[in-house]
Protein backbone atom coordinates (compact mmCIF):
# COMPACT_ATOMS: atom_id res chain seq x y z
CA UNK A 1 0.00 0.00 0.00
CA UNK A 2 1.19 3.74 -0.76
CA UNK A 3 1.54 6.78 1.00
CA UNK A 4 -1.60 7.61 -0.51
CA UNK A 5 -3.80 4.96 0.59
CA UNK A 6 -3.19 5.50 4.08
CA UNK A 7 -3.49 9.18 3.91
CA UNK A 8 -6.75 8.40 2.36
CA UNK A 9 -7.63 6.63 5.53
CA UNK A 10 -6.31 9.12 8.18
CA UNK A 11 -9.28 11.51 6.35
CA UNK A 12 -11.53 9.30 6.54
CA UNK A 13 -10.79 9.00 10.24
CA UNK A 14 -10.55 13.15 10.90
CA UNK A 15 -14.21 13.53 9.01
CA UNK A 16 -15.43 11.48 11.76
CA UNK A 17 -15.33 15.01 14.06
CA UNK A 18 -16.82 16.89 11.98
CA UNK A 19 -19.13 18.82 14.28
CA UNK A 20 -17.95 18.32 17.70
CA UNK A 21 -13.36 19.15 16.95
CA UNK A 22 -14.56 23.28 16.86
CA UNK A 23 -12.52 25.45 17.21
CA UNK A 24 -9.75 22.49 16.98
CA UNK A 25 -9.26 20.89 13.61
CA UNK A 26 -10.51 17.46 12.34
CA UNK A 27 -7.95 15.52 12.11
CA UNK A 28 -6.70 11.10 11.63
CA UNK A 29 -3.72 9.78 12.24
CA UNK A 30 -3.16 6.07 10.99
CA UNK A 31 -0.28 3.84 12.19
CA UNK A 32 1.10 1.48 9.80
CA UNK A 33 4.68 -1.26 10.21
CA UNK A 34 5.82 -3.98 7.89
CA UNK A 35 2.77 -2.87 6.01
CA UNK A 36 -0.39 -3.41 8.26
CA UNK A 37 -2.22 -1.05 9.64
CA UNK A 38 -1.91 -1.27 14.15
CA UNK A 39 -3.59 1.61 15.17
CA UNK A 40 -5.82 4.13 14.10
CA UNK A 41 -6.95 7.23 15.59
CA UNK A 42 -9.10 10.64 14.96
CA UNK A 43 -9.70 13.53 16.93
CA UNK A 44 -13.34 12.57 18.57
CA UNK A 45 -13.85 16.18 20.29
CA UNK A 46 -12.66 19.06 21.44
CA UNK A 47 -10.94 18.49 24.94
CA UNK A 48 -9.99 15.13 24.61
CA UNK A 49 -6.92 13.31 22.69
CA UNK A 50 -5.75 14.60 19.68
CA UNK A 51 -5.29 12.14 16.32
CA UNK A 52 -2.10 11.21 17.43
CA UNK A 53 -2.36 10.10 20.78
CA UNK A 54 -5.88 8.52 19.99
CA UNK A 55 -4.20 6.39 17.13
CA UNK A 56 -1.32 5.67 19.72
CA UNK A 57 -3.78 4.61 22.41
CA UNK A 58 -5.71 1.93 20.04
CA UNK A 59 -2.19 0.29 18.99
CA UNK A 60 -2.49 -3.05 18.87
CA UNK A 61 1.16 -3.75 18.93
CA UNK A 62 4.10 -1.53 20.09
CA UNK A 63 4.39 1.43 17.76
CA UNK A 64 7.99 1.52 17.84
CA UNK A 65 9.26 2.02 14.67
CA UNK A 66 6.42 2.04 12.70
CA UNK A 67 5.57 5.17 10.51
CA UNK A 68 2.45 7.43 11.05
CA UNK A 69 0.30 9.16 8.72
CA UNK A 70 -1.65 12.20 10.42
CA UNK A 71 -3.41 14.48 8.07
CA UNK A 72 -2.38 17.72 9.77
CA UNK A 73 1.30 18.35 11.34
CA UNK A 74 1.69 17.49 14.84
CA UNK A 75 0.94 20.03 17.62
CA UNK A 76 4.28 20.85 19.75
CA UNK A 77 2.74 22.97 22.10
CA UNK A 78 0.95 22.28 25.37
CA UNK A 79 -2.71 23.33 25.17
CA UNK A 80 -5.83 21.33 27.05
CA UNK A 81 -3.61 18.67 25.52
CA UNK A 82 0.11 17.37 25.81
CA UNK A 83 1.75 18.59 22.64
CA UNK A 84 1.73 15.26 20.44
CA UNK A 85 5.27 15.56 19.13
CA UNK A 86 6.44 14.06 22.93
CA UNK A 87 4.08 11.11 22.62
CA UNK A 88 5.72 10.50 18.60
CA UNK A 89 8.88 10.66 19.91
CA UNK A 90 8.34 8.73 23.18
CA UNK A 91 6.72 6.21 21.04
CA UNK A 92 9.82 5.58 18.75
CA UNK A 93 7.87 6.42 15.60
CA UNK A 94 10.18 5.92 12.88
CA UNK A 95 9.03 8.13 10.26
CA UNK A 96 6.10 10.64 10.28
CA UNK A 97 4.06 11.44 7.06
CA UNK A 98 2.12 14.68 7.35
CA UNK A 99 -1.05 16.14 5.08
CA UNK A 100 -1.11 19.63 5.71
CA UNK A 101 1.32 22.09 7.71
CA UNK A 102 -0.61 23.81 10.88
CA UNK A 103 -1.13 27.52 10.03
CA UNK A 104 -1.59 27.97 14.19
CA UNK A 105 1.54 30.12 14.24
CA UNK A 106 2.62 28.68 18.08
CA UNK A 107 2.88 24.91 15.58
CA UNK A 108 3.83 26.13 12.24
CA UNK A 109 6.68 23.99 10.96
CA UNK A 110 8.20 23.96 14.70
CA UNK A 111 6.43 20.55 15.08
CA UNK A 112 8.04 19.11 12.23
CA UNK A 113 11.30 20.76 13.17
CA UNK A 114 11.14 18.81 16.74
CA UNK A 115 10.64 15.46 15.35
CA UNK A 116 13.53 16.05 12.38
CA UNK A 117 15.53 17.42 14.81
CA UNK A 118 15.16 14.05 16.89
CA UNK A 119 16.16 12.09 13.91
CA UNK A 120 12.75 11.51 13.02
CA UNK A 121 12.28 11.30 9.27
CA UNK A 122 9.35 13.70 8.43
CA UNK A 123 7.46 13.73 4.76
CA UNK A 124 5.30 16.51 4.13
CA UNK A 125 2.53 17.64 1.32
CA UNK A 126 0.64 14.35 1.02
CA UNK A 127 -2.66 14.84 -0.39
CA UNK A 128 -2.37 18.38 1.05
CA UNK A 129 -5.29 19.82 -0.87
CA UNK A 130 -7.49 17.30 0.48
CA UNK A 131 -6.52 17.81 4.20
CA UNK A 132 -6.45 21.48 3.61
CA UNK A 133 -10.13 21.35 2.31
CA UNK A 134 -11.42 19.31 5.27
CA UNK A 135 -10.18 22.61 7.61
CA UNK A 136 -10.98 25.35 5.85
CA UNK A 137 -12.92 26.70 8.82
CA UNK A 138 -9.97 26.03 10.85
CA UNK A 139 -7.50 27.52 8.84
CA UNK A 140 -9.79 30.65 8.18
CA UNK A 141 -10.85 30.92 11.92
CA UNK A 142 -7.08 31.01 13.28
CA UNK A 143 -6.14 33.42 10.54
CA UNK A 144 -8.70 35.87 10.45
CA UNK A 145 -9.94 35.33 13.74
CA UNK A 146 -13.23 35.59 11.92
CA UNK A 147 -16.15 32.97 11.31
CA UNK A 148 -15.98 31.03 8.04
CA UNK A 149 -18.95 31.69 6.37
CA UNK A 150 -20.91 29.14 3.91
CA UNK A 151 -24.26 31.12 2.29
CA UNK A 152 -27.11 28.19 2.14
CA UNK A 153 -30.03 28.17 -0.16
CA UNK A 154 -32.80 26.32 -1.76
CA UNK A 155 -34.31 27.21 -5.29
CA UNK A 156 -35.52 26.13 -8.48
CA UNK A 157 -34.04 25.59 -11.51
CA UNK A 158 -35.37 29.01 -12.45
CA UNK A 159 -34.35 30.56 -9.68
CA UNK A 160 -36.69 30.83 -7.29
CA UNK A 161 -36.77 30.41 -3.19
CA UNK A 162 -40.85 30.88 -3.34
CA UNK A 163 -43.53 31.06 -5.51
CA UNK A 164 -45.63 34.29 -6.23
CA UNK A 165 -47.56 33.71 -3.38
CA UNK A 166 -44.65 33.09 -0.91
CA UNK A 167 -45.00 29.35 -0.79
CA UNK A 168 -42.19 27.79 -0.23
CA UNK A 169 -42.30 24.25 1.39
CA UNK A 170 -40.75 22.15 -0.22
CA UNK A 171 -38.52 22.93 -2.74
CA UNK A 172 -35.98 20.39 -1.89
CA UNK A 173 -36.49 17.02 -1.45
CA UNK A 174 -35.87 14.36 1.53
CA UNK A 175 -32.80 14.33 1.52
CA UNK A 176 -31.44 17.41 0.81
CA UNK A 177 -33.59 18.94 3.53
CA UNK A 178 -31.63 16.31 5.51
CA UNK A 179 -28.11 16.75 4.21
CA UNK A 180 -29.41 20.54 5.67
CA UNK A 181 -30.02 19.33 9.16
CA UNK A 182 -26.38 17.83 9.19
CA UNK A 183 -24.93 21.25 7.98
CA UNK A 184 -26.61 22.76 10.69
CA UNK A 185 -24.90 20.36 13.23
CA UNK A 186 -21.37 21.19 11.72
CA UNK A 187 -21.85 24.62 11.89
CA UNK A 188 -21.07 26.74 14.97
CA UNK A 189 -23.71 29.54 13.94
CA UNK A 190 -26.58 29.25 11.94
CA UNK A 191 -27.72 33.40 11.00
CA UNK A 192 -30.82 35.31 9.10
CA UNK A 193 -32.02 38.49 8.46
CA UNK A 194 -34.98 39.76 10.36
CA UNK A 195 -37.19 39.11 7.40
CA UNK A 196 -37.22 35.72 7.49
CA UNK A 197 -38.11 35.22 10.81
CA UNK A 198 -41.42 37.81 9.88
CA UNK A 199 -42.14 35.44 7.21
CA UNK A 200 -41.21 31.64 8.27
CA UNK A 201 -41.09 31.95 12.25
CA UNK A 202 -38.16 29.75 11.62
CA UNK A 203 -36.89 27.47 15.04
CA UNK A 204 -33.38 26.92 13.01
CA UNK A 205 -32.41 24.10 15.18
CA UNK A 206 -31.02 20.93 14.19
CA UNK A 207 -33.41 18.43 14.08
CA UNK A 208 -30.45 15.34 13.04
CA UNK A 209 -30.61 12.66 15.60
CA UNK A 210 -27.44 13.39 17.68
CA UNK A 211 -26.84 16.54 16.56
CA UNK A 212 -26.35 19.90 17.72
CA UNK A 213 -28.02 23.25 17.62
CA UNK A 214 -25.61 26.19 16.04
CA UNK A 215 -25.87 29.10 17.96
CA UNK A 216 -28.42 31.17 16.21
CA UNK A 217 -27.85 34.97 15.04
CA UNK A 218 -30.57 37.07 13.96
CA UNK A 219 -29.79 40.72 12.10
CA UNK A 220 -32.45 42.69 12.95
CA UNK A 221 -30.84 46.01 12.88
CA UNK A 222 -34.08 47.79 14.76
CA UNK A 223 -35.08 45.12 17.08
CA UNK A 224 -38.25 43.97 15.05
CA UNK A 225 -38.37 40.17 16.58
CA UNK A 226 -41.41 39.56 17.62
CA UNK A 227 -41.47 38.46 21.44
CA UNK A 228 -43.44 35.54 20.12
CA UNK A 229 -41.63 34.18 18.01
CA UNK A 230 -40.28 30.31 18.37
CA UNK A 231 -37.03 31.62 18.31
CA UNK A 232 -37.18 34.07 21.37
CA UNK A 233 -39.73 31.36 23.29
CA UNK A 234 -36.96 28.85 22.55
CA UNK A 235 -33.98 31.29 23.86
CA UNK A 236 -33.07 29.24 27.12
CA UNK A 237 -32.98 25.95 25.54
CA UNK A 238 -30.67 27.14 22.25
CA UNK A 239 -28.08 29.69 22.43
CA UNK A 240 -29.73 33.14 20.52
CA UNK A 241 -27.96 36.25 19.81
CA UNK A 242 -29.94 39.51 17.99
CA UNK A 243 -27.19 41.52 16.31
CA UNK A 244 -28.92 45.09 16.47
CA UNK A 245 -28.17 48.47 16.38
CA UNK A 246 -30.93 49.07 19.24
CA UNK A 247 -28.93 50.20 22.16
CA UNK A 248 -32.18 51.09 24.44
CA UNK A 249 -32.04 49.56 27.15
CA UNK A 250 -35.82 49.52 27.57
CA UNK A 251 -36.63 48.08 24.62
CA UNK A 252 -33.76 45.63 24.88
CA UNK A 253 -34.64 44.35 28.24
CA UNK A 254 -37.24 41.50 27.28
CA UNK A 255 -35.36 40.11 24.87
CA UNK A 256 -32.50 39.58 27.67
CA UNK A 257 -35.35 38.18 29.97
CA UNK A 258 -36.28 35.64 27.54
CA UNK A 259 -32.64 34.49 27.89
CA UNK A 260 -31.71 35.80 24.08
CA UNK A 261 -28.01 37.39 24.01
CA UNK A 262 -28.00 41.16 22.47
CA UNK A 263 -25.40 42.42 20.76
CA UNK A 264 -25.16 46.43 19.99
CA UNK A 265 -23.46 47.27 16.56
CA UNK A 266 -22.78 49.98 14.40
CA UNK A 267 -24.98 51.18 11.26
CA UNK A 268 -23.65 50.28 7.97
CA UNK A 269 -26.40 51.53 4.97
CA UNK A 270 -28.79 51.47 7.21
CA UNK A 271 -28.41 47.72 9.04
CA UNK A 272 -26.31 46.29 11.16
CA UNK A 273 -22.76 46.41 10.32
CA UNK A 274 -21.81 42.49 9.22
CA UNK A 275 -17.93 43.54 9.55
CA UNK A 276 -18.08 44.18 13.10
CA UNK A 277 -20.61 41.48 13.67
CA UNK A 278 -18.58 38.85 12.32
CA UNK A 279 -15.50 40.69 14.08
CA UNK A 280 -17.98 39.96 17.46
CA UNK A 281 -18.59 36.79 16.39
CA UNK A 282 -15.11 35.30 16.11
CA UNK A 283 -14.10 36.94 19.48
CA UNK A 284 -17.08 34.77 21.22
CA UNK A 285 -15.57 31.61 19.93
CA UNK A 286 -18.01 31.68 16.96
CA UNK A 287 -15.35 29.72 13.74
CA UNK A 288 -18.54 28.79 11.41
CA UNK A 289 -21.38 30.81 10.28
CA UNK A 290 -24.24 28.41 8.18
CA UNK A 291 -26.05 31.48 6.18
CA UNK A 292 -29.64 30.91 5.33
CA UNK A 293 -30.82 34.03 4.20
CA UNK A 294 -33.02 35.64 3.00
CA UNK A 295 -31.93 37.16 -0.11
CA UNK A 296 -31.77 40.99 1.28
CA UNK A 297 -29.27 39.82 3.89
CA UNK A 298 -27.62 37.41 1.53
CA UNK A 299 -26.87 40.43 -0.89
CA UNK A 300 -25.22 42.34 1.73
CA UNK A 301 -23.46 39.70 3.15
CA UNK A 302 -21.56 38.93 -0.69
CA UNK A 303 -21.13 42.82 -0.88
CA UNK A 304 -19.53 43.02 2.77
CA UNK A 305 -17.15 40.16 1.36
CA UNK A 306 -18.22 38.11 4.53
CA UNK A 307 -19.15 34.93 2.82
CA UNK A 308 -16.06 32.02 2.09
CA UNK A 309 -18.07 30.12 0.05
CA UNK A 310 -21.67 29.41 -1.55
CA UNK A 311 -23.80 26.63 -1.59
CA UNK A 312 -26.70 26.13 -3.62
CA UNK A 313 -29.51 23.27 -3.35
CA UNK A 314 -30.95 23.08 -6.72
CA UNK A 315 -34.37 21.65 -7.33
CA UNK A 316 -34.93 20.63 -11.22
CA UNK A 317 -38.21 22.25 -11.26
CA UNK A 318 -39.47 25.52 -12.20
CA UNK A 319 -41.77 27.97 -10.53
CA UNK A 320 -41.94 30.68 -12.85
CA UNK A 321 -43.29 34.30 -11.61
CA UNK A 322 -41.60 37.82 -11.92
CA UNK A 323 -42.20 38.53 -8.13
CA UNK A 324 -41.15 35.32 -6.92
CA UNK A 325 -37.78 35.68 -4.22
CA UNK A 326 -35.14 34.76 -5.43
CA UNK A 327 -32.05 33.66 -3.49
CA UNK A 328 -29.53 37.18 -3.95
CA UNK A 329 -31.62 40.15 -3.85
CA UNK A 330 -30.45 43.98 -3.09
CA UNK A 331 -29.27 46.56 -5.86
CA UNK A 332 -27.33 43.53 -7.60
CA UNK A 333 -24.18 44.21 -9.93
CA UNK A 334 -24.07 46.57 -12.69
CA UNK A 335 -21.88 44.57 -15.25
CA UNK A 336 -21.74 41.19 -15.96
CA UNK A 337 -17.54 41.52 -15.36
CA UNK A 338 -18.78 42.58 -11.41
CA UNK A 339 -20.60 39.22 -10.90
CA UNK A 340 -19.22 37.48 -7.28
CA UNK A 341 -17.34 34.10 -8.74
CA UNK A 342 -17.04 31.09 -7.51
CA UNK A 343 -13.81 28.84 -7.70
CA UNK A 344 -13.36 25.21 -7.08
CA UNK A 345 -16.91 24.19 -7.63
CA UNK A 346 -18.56 20.93 -7.66
CA UNK A 347 -21.60 19.80 -8.36
CA UNK A 348 -23.22 16.75 -6.25
CA UNK A 349 -26.30 14.96 -7.02
CA UNK A 350 -28.41 14.93 -3.20
CA UNK A 351 -31.70 12.68 -4.26
CA UNK A 352 -33.44 14.11 -7.11
CA UNK A 353 -31.51 17.62 -6.28
CA UNK A 354 -28.56 18.97 -7.01
CA UNK A 355 -25.79 20.79 -4.45
CA UNK A 356 -23.60 23.05 -6.29
CA UNK A 357 -21.06 24.53 -4.28
CA UNK A 358 -17.52 26.76 -4.57
CA UNK A 359 -15.31 29.33 -2.83
CA UNK A 360 -16.17 33.00 -3.41
CA UNK A 361 -13.48 34.27 -5.48
CA UNK A 362 -12.43 37.14 -3.18
CA UNK A 363 -10.39 38.66 -5.96
CA UNK A 364 -13.52 40.58 -7.19
CA UNK A 365 -14.20 42.76 -4.22
CA UNK A 366 -10.96 44.55 -5.94
CA UNK A 367 -12.73 45.56 -8.97
CA UNK A 368 -15.50 46.80 -7.18
N1 LIG B 1 -35.30 28.94 0.19
C1 LIG B 1 -34.41 29.38 1.00
O1 LIG B 1 -33.31 28.84 1.03
C2 LIG B 1 -34.71 30.57 1.96
C3 LIG B 1 -33.85 30.84 3.01
C4 LIG B 1 -34.14 31.94 3.83
C5 LIG B 1 -35.24 32.76 3.57
N2 LIG B 1 -36.06 32.44 2.55
C6 LIG B 1 -37.23 33.32 2.26
O2 LIG B 1 -36.80 34.65 2.13
C7 LIG B 1 -37.84 35.53 2.51
C8 LIG B 1 -37.30 36.62 3.42
O3 LIG B 1 -36.40 37.37 2.68
P1 LIG B 1 -35.92 38.79 3.17
O4 LIG B 1 -34.95 39.25 2.16
O5 LIG B 1 -37.09 39.62 3.50
O6 LIG B 1 -35.26 38.42 4.56
P2 LIG B 1 -33.84 38.45 5.24
O7 LIG B 1 -32.76 38.67 4.27
O8 LIG B 1 -33.78 37.27 6.12
O9 LIG B 1 -33.99 39.71 6.17
C9 LIG B 1 -33.83 40.99 5.65
C10 LIG B 1 -33.84 42.00 6.76
O10 LIG B 1 -32.75 41.79 7.63
C11 LIG B 1 -32.44 43.01 8.26
N3 LIG B 1 -30.99 43.21 8.31
C12 LIG B 1 -30.27 43.44 9.42
N4 LIG B 1 -28.99 43.63 9.13
C13 LIG B 1 -28.89 43.53 7.79
C14 LIG B 1 -27.80 43.68 6.89
N5 LIG B 1 -26.57 43.95 7.30
N6 LIG B 1 -28.03 43.55 5.59
C15 LIG B 1 -29.27 43.28 5.13
N7 LIG B 1 -30.34 43.12 5.93
C16 LIG B 1 -30.15 43.27 7.26
C17 LIG B 1 -33.06 44.11 7.42
O11 LIG B 1 -34.03 44.75 8.18
P3 LIG B 1 -33.62 45.80 9.31
O12 LIG B 1 -32.37 46.48 8.81
O13 LIG B 1 -34.75 46.68 9.45
O14 LIG B 1 -33.36 44.98 10.51
C18 LIG B 1 -33.67 43.38 6.24
O15 LIG B 1 -34.87 43.93 5.82
C19 LIG B 1 -38.86 34.71 3.20
O16 LIG B 1 -39.99 34.60 2.36
C20 LIG B 1 -38.20 33.36 3.39
O17 LIG B 1 -39.12 32.31 3.29
C21 LIG B 1 -35.81 31.38 1.75
ZN1 LIG C 1 -1.75 17.45 19.03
Amino acid sequence: MTDLYYMRRALELAERGRGWTSPNPMVGAVLVREGRIIGQGWHVRCGELHAERHALKNCTESPKGATMYVTLEPCCHQGRQPPCTDAILEAGIARVVVGSGDPNPLVAGKGLDILRSHGVEVETGVLEEECRALNRVFFHYIQTKRPYVTMKYAMTLDGKIATRTGASQWITGEEARGQVHRDRHFHTGIMVGIGTVLADDPLLTCRMEGGKDPVRIICDTRLRTPLDSRIVRTAEEVLTVIATCCADPARRAPYEAAGCRGLVLPERGGHVDLTALMERLGQMGIDSVLLEGGGTLNWVALESGIVQRVQAYIAPKLFGGGTAKSPVEGLGVETPAQAVRLKNTTVTPVGEDFLLEGDVDTDVYRNR
